[in-house]
């Protein structure tokens, strides 16, 4: 099956980065005004400029994009979106003044998502998270990570994992799995944090290994939680059997996470709310990605993490949504989007580049997704008749995508 896309205005992110885009260049974003492109089967095929040649290619159909702009999906890289109920109770308690670390050490929190997801059973959990998986999908995320982390115990960290891998037999969305076994301390190993590390890395991991449930392994590495040190120890454990470290670091406090993440040499050091400038500096001189979730610290009235620090040290920045009950019941990357231009003061084209390209690439996805290149999935999004691509993150609360286009195929009309 062949589409043509005709009289597209402009063909927004092109190009096949071998880096995640750092500083200057996330600003960079290649367009080619009009457009057409060729999907064939679940891949782009060709594209070039409208009206330059009499001889389009051949093609079963063909949709007439006049007055829209064609962007490649975005790349969700930092999701927990396998959880058993919601907590707005949480939210009204925040509301009425207390913060997240008081209700984590009360035992809300993570903790009370861990006892919510301990009762429900393996099917249930896999059908409501197939639920989440296609409205996430037709919001125009075209690639995702989810992770565990709510289960806390060797049964049921195993059943979020296991639902993760049939959500990847069954999605049509490409999945990334965490193991974030290493989300918190539960209560029973309170006293016995050394306990809980064995159980993560002597019972857990072999299991995780044997049955092929991970691809990167997470830790929380934070103030009440999990320290640098632990945290090396679980990542070089989890590198053992080839999982890639991209962690939780400097959400809450200056940690010494973002470090502890350059150390291990992780894919991605995520939230970055709590920075100063030796950790700014580090991860820009580093490898290591920098993903930053501005709807969990809009979500907790935090700071937003320092974007322009960051991109001006020269840092390569991504951005996704942190789905999850406790601190972003929000999932929509085109709000995510907004919300980085609007609290931490990032361009359109950075914010667009920062969701799609590196996101992909602080999957491991960027050889498959995240740009308008031949050969890449044909994730593509499809916009209604807007002015222009600030258009997109300006009007904040309205969907500007008319069309997903996902591994080729169509999955929403607006
Ligand atoms: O990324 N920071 C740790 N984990 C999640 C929150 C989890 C929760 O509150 O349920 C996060 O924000
Ligand atoms: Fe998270």
């Amino acid at each position: 099956m062949r589409i043509l896309f005709r009289n597209i205005k402009s063909l927004v992110g092109i190009g096949h980065p071998m880096a995640a885009l750092r500083g200057e260049q996330l600003a960079d974003l290649n367009i080619l005004s009009p457009a057409w492109l060729l999907t064939e089967g679940e891949r782009i095929h060709s594209f070039g400029r409208e009206g330059t040649s009499s001889d389009l290619p051949n093609a079963d159909q063909i949709i007439d994009c006049t007055g829209r702009f064609m962007l490649p999906s975005f790349c969700d890289s930092h999701t927990h979106l396998v959880f058993a109920t919601s907590r707005e109770e949480e939210f009204v308690d925040k509301i009425s003044g207390r913060t997240y670390a008081e209700i984590a050490a009360k035992g809300g929190g993570i903790l009370s998502s861990a006892i919510k997801l301990a009762a429900m059973p393996e099917k249930q959990l896999f059908r409501e998270s197939m639920v989440k998986l296609d409205k996430i999908a037709a919001s125009g995320t075209g690639a995702i990570e989810i992770k565990s982390g709510y289960g806390l115990t060797v049964e049921a960290e195993l059943k979020m994992l296991r639902v993760i891998k049939q959500l990847k037999a069954a999605s049509r969305l490409p999945i990334k799995a965490s193991f974030l076994g290493a989300h918190a301390i539960p209560p029973a190993y309170k006293q016995n944090r050394e306990g809980y590390i064995r159980l993560l890395i002597e019972d857990m991991l072999p299991i995780i290994q044997a049955e092929g449930l991970a691809d990167f392994i997470d830790v929380f590495c934070e103030q009440g939680f999990f320290t640098p040190a632990e945290t090396i120890r679980i990542c070089e454990a989890g590198k053992q059997i080839g999982l890639k470290p991209k962690i939780h670091a400097n959400q809450l406090a200056v940690s010494g996470g973002v470090q502890a993440g350059i150390e291990v040499g992780a894919l991605s050091v995520d939230h970055l709310e709590s920075m100063d400038m030796e950790a700014i500096h580090a991860l820009a001189e580093s490898g290591t990605i920098g993903t930053l979730l501005p709807t969990a610290a809009y979500f907790l009235r935090m700071a937003p993490p320092p974007a322009r620090q960051l991109i001006e040290a020269g840092a390569a920045i991504a951005l996704a949504s942190d789905f999850n009950p406790g601190s972003s019941p929000a999932y929509r990357m085109e709000g995510v989007v907004s919300m980085a231009c609007i609290q931490l003061k990032m361009l359109p084209e950075e914010a667009i580049q920062a969701a799609t390209i590196n996101g992909a690439f602080a999957m491991g996805l960027e050889v498959e997704t995240g740009s308008i290149h031949p050969g890449k999935w044909a994730n593509l999004l499809l916009t209604n008749q807007v002015p222009s691509i600030a258009y997109l993150p300006y009007a904040f609360s309205e969907t500007s995508i008319h069309q997903v286009y996902l591994k080729g195929r169509l999955l929403k009309t607006a």
